[in-house]
């Protein structure tokens, strides 16, 4: 597929993630531009993204991004830390005229802003073997202690539905109780899975932790974005919001509906053939 300047202003957002993870930063997204229309792609047949290869992620990412892209996507934001860690750079070569927002970027320039001595992140295998929030941080921050942690077995547990109750709280104790990621002044939580169990794991860290809120701060970096670019839908009525789906399952319509209300229509999208 051939590659346009996308500026038409009134396209959808783009926004793809292994599964329910990107609903969090979609939903924050729409209470700050609820003109916005959206597109979702959500890759339940090949999650979890953190137990993949760099390679493999990449795949399926630029699949993703032409398929969105064919579907008129203004920009793509990719709301996946694992992607955005292996993929974001290959794709912002690949489609040098797409416009592209990561969740990591974002925030790493927030908390530049705050003067946290020492930052935990928790997130993926991939993600955290990709050293992309170790590398970025002490790039703006060259003094502070992070500290990270690969936590995979949160995202496989909350796209199964567990995201209360005494399995949800078991796995999050066995991870994160007193260990050094969240005896930290902020806890980056570095998966968009993440917010849906935010409860629970405030939970276990002790009462100075801030949790960095994700989802809010890289909503307001996508305004930017459209702003600067002048790409924001000005539109007084309610955006539409798409979902698509490789696989589709009862637990991504379960959460879809929690956050988007019960009349979403989710339709099964293979772009890839495994
Ligand atoms: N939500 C994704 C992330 O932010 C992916 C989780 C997964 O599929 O492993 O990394």
């Amino acid at each position: 597929m051939e590659e346009y300047p996308n500026t038409k202003s009134q396209g959808p957002i783009g926004i793809f993630d292994s599964g329910v993870g990107g609903l969090t930063v979609a939903q924050a997204l729409r209470a700050i531009l609820p003109g916005e229309n959206i597109l979702y792609y959500g890759d339940t047949l090949h999650l979890p993204y953190g137990e993949k290869s760099k390679e493999a992620i990449i795949r399926y990412s630029t699949e993703i991004t032409t398929f969105l892209l064919s579907k008129g996507a203004k920009c793509i934001l990719i709301a996946c830390n694992s992607a955005s860690a292996n993929a974001a750079e290959y794709l912002r070569e690949k489609f040098p005229h797409t416009t592209f927002i990561d969740v990591i970027q974002p925030v790493v320039d927030h908390i530049q802003q705050l003067d946290k001595k020492s930052i935990g992140v928790i997130g993926t295998k991939a993600t955290m073997n990709s050293g992309a929030y170790q590398r970025k941080l002490l790039e703006s921050l060259p003094n502070a202690k992070i500290i990270t942690k690969a936590t995979p077995l949160l995202a496989a547990m909350i796209e199964e539905g567990f995201t209360s109750g005494p399995v949800t709280d078991a796995v999050i104790d066995a991870y994160l109780h007193h260990d050094a990621v969240s005896h930290t002044e902020a806890l980056v939580l570095g998966c968009t899975h993440y917010p849906l169990i935010q409860n629970n794991i405030r939970r276990v860290l002790p009462e100075n932790c801030l949790i960095i809120d994700t989802p809010k701060i890289v909503a307001k970096s996508i305004v930017q974005h459209l702003e600067n670019q002048n790409m924001l839908n000005n539109h007084s009525v309610e955006g539409q919001i798409q979902f698509f789906l490789s696989d589709l399952t009862p637990s991504f319509r379960k959460q879809a509906n929690l956050f988007f209300g019960k009349d979403i229509e989710i339709e099964e999208v293979r772009v890839l053939s495994n």
